[in-house]
């Protein structure tokens, strides 16, 4: 007997990457050594520090029982304490800070939270899939695509935004563009969000992946009437551990709340220990030296590829923030994604991300210079 799936749940198209990875899979069967630059997943290590402060949390039976589903109140005093050193944003941790089990499980339950069948929710395109999918689609809401363009710098054009939506996601440093956002912009759309009363979810995931001087700012900066969402997973390479958090005005930190307490029993305390520990390296000058290590990395990556991707004739520019490059291709992005794939290459074809994102790609700098270098000549035999 086949058990039909609910109509919400039949919309959501395959996860993009599901299917990339099933082709990934059957190439590693063949025997093929794959240079993986798909999945934005560190291949760093978690500092020596975290890891530590984790194996004594875990051996500790306080730390075996339920957490809350809103996050113990230390991890959220720490939130708020971070927030305040490093974005000068004092928020109050009871109220307006919510521990999530990775961002991503915020992103989706702010939906659940706030928005109705039919309610339309604005989605940037090219954009991350889960804000348009496990967001609007399992809500069943309706994402209406915001286009990001090149000759806007791929920042949403508030100007010519829709105004009858419920809620809108705005993500800067941006997954997959790699483009940043400027004071001035992020004051617009929090005006733009007060005058028109639609929700901005803002993904911060990136906000310490930044590189040549660019700090990123926090969108409380500039107003509170918004959630901003942030993550461990970039800045501390801990994208296994499942913990992020969500700050922001106190009715939708407490619809949040209200959706986990009934869907989630909390982030493991020795996780969330692990990265009030983490958090707790930024307590000095600029970033802690752990997470000026990673961007030093990604910063070496980013220029080995861009002057090797140059060489082979791509318009690429180096990205401010976050580890991904995105250039344009001169032919359909799967076409050119399958024609790397046959060389153990793997890049996200732009068209994954939204229509927009059709004619690009994104390259994830996941894997060292040795590999760069490796993929550059694979590339260049190919194309
Ligand atoms: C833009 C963006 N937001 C959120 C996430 C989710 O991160 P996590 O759930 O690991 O915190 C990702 C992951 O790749 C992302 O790219």
């Amino acid at each position: 007997m086949r058990h039909e799936a609910a109509e919400r749940v039949k919309k959501i198209p395959p996860y993009l990457f599901a299917d990339i990875e099933a082709k990934v899979r059957a190439k590693k069967a063949e025997g093929i050594d794959i240079i993986d630059f798909g999945i934005g997943d560190p291949d760093i290590p978690t500092p020596d520090e975290i890891v530590e402060e984790l194996i004594k949390q875990v051996k500790d039976p306080i730390n075996h029982q339920y957490s809350t589903s809103a996050g113990e109140i230390e991890t959220r005093r720490a939130i708020a304490e971070w927030y305040m050193r490093r974005f000068g944003v004092d928020v109050d941790p009871e109220k307006e800070v919510v521990i999530t089990m990775g961002s991503k499980e915020g992103l989706v339950n702010i939906c659940r939270a706030f928005i109705n069948p039919g309610d339309v929710v604005l989605v940037p395109d090219p954009a991350y899939p889960v804000y348009a999918q496990g967001g609007a689609l399992l809500s069943e809401g309706i994402p209406v695509r915001v286009p990001l363009l090149p000759e806007n710098n791929f920042l949403v054009d508030v100007d010519r935004l829709p105004e009858n939506g419920k809620m809108i996601f705005v993500n800067y440093p941006n997954n997959p563009t790699g483009a940043v956002a400027s004071r001035e912009f992020l004051k617009k759309i929090v005006e733009w969000g007060k005058e028109t009363g639609t929700i901005i979810c803002y993904d911060n995931a990136y906000s310490e992946i930044t590189f040549d001087g660019y700090i990123a700012p926090s969108i409380l900066e500039f107003g509170r009437e918004c959630i901003e969402f942030g993550s461990f997973s970039k800045t501390f390479n801990m994208t296994g551990y499942r913990i992020g958090y969500a700050v922001g005005s106190e009715d939708l930190i407490s619809g949040l709340k209200k959706v986990k307490s009934q869907v989630d029993s909390g982030v493991p305390k020795f996780i969330q220990k692990a990265a009030i520990k983490a958090l707790k390296e930024y307590e000095c000058i600029g970033r802690p030296a752990s997470v000026e290590r990673n961007c030093e990395i990604y910063k070496g990556r980013r220029d080995a590829f861009v002057t090797g991707l140059r060489k082979l004739g791509f318009r690429v520019e180096p990205p401010l923030g976050t580890f991904y490059l995105w250039f344009p291709v001169e032919e359909k992005s799967m076409e050119f994604s399958k024609k790397l794939l046959d060389v153990g290459v793997v890049v996200t074809p732009g068209v994954g991300f939204g229509e927009y994102g059709e004619g690009y790609v994104r390259i994830a700098l996941t894997q060292p210079v040795s590999r760069i270098r490796e993929a550059l000549e694979r590339m260049e035999r190919v194309l």
